[in-house]
């Protein structure tokens, strides 16, 4: 792993919050290389995007067991530990496997609520050859945090963490 080079993606203009995600990106690059252990990288992928992304409460991973979601490697308050397929917005990601972009989480039915503080939220699927992993979820405590730049760009970080780990020890059943 290598910490160098890091800087402080500018998140701060919204015009050039894709160049702020390359950036974001590149720090990701740096951290998984020469790294596969996954609770390493996944711990690592959580902490970047708590700390280097504005506006967050919580972010972190589920890992699918069965048809139950399990917490995995977070930063934020503590949170539920097992989430079923049809339950919250991480349910809805599992299921579906598709990207969840949730501008008030109190207008969604099912949302789980672990922290009162957080009222938007994106969830995000984690595929691996073709099987559903985990989901990597975030919640802001501002409405409408997220968009279509912030689940894309965090999509394809999402997609080289898969390259860059060795998903064989990763709990599955
Ligand atoms: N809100 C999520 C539960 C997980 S916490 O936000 C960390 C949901 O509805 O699935």
């Amino acid at each position: 792993m290598s910490l160098s080079p890091l800087f402080t993606p500018d998140f701060s203009n919204p015009t050039r919050k894709a160049a702020a995600y390359n950036d974001l990106a590149r720090q990701a690059d740096a951290l998984f290389a020469g790294e596969r252990d996954w609770i390493a990288n996944l711990a690592q992928f959580a902490a970047l995007i708590y700390t280097q992304l504005p506006d967050l409460n919580w972010a972190g991973f589920y890992l699918a067991q069965g048809s139950t979601l399990v917490l995995g490697p977070f930063q934020g308050k503590v949170a539920c530990v097992r989430i079923p397929f049809d339950r919250g917005v991480c349910g809805a990601c599992a299921s579906s496997r598709t990207p969840q972009i949730v501008p008030d989480v109190h207008a969604f039915a099912g949302h789980i609520a672990c922290d009162a503080a957080s009222a938007s939220e994106l969830v995000l699927p984690v595929t691996v050859a073709g099987r559903l992993r985990a989901v990597f979820d975030l919640d802001s405590p501002t409405l409408a945090r997220f968009d279509q730049i912030d689940a894309q760009a965090i999509g394809t970080m999402l997609t080289a963490l898969v390259r860059a780990t060795d998903w064989g020890r990763v709990p599955d059943a």
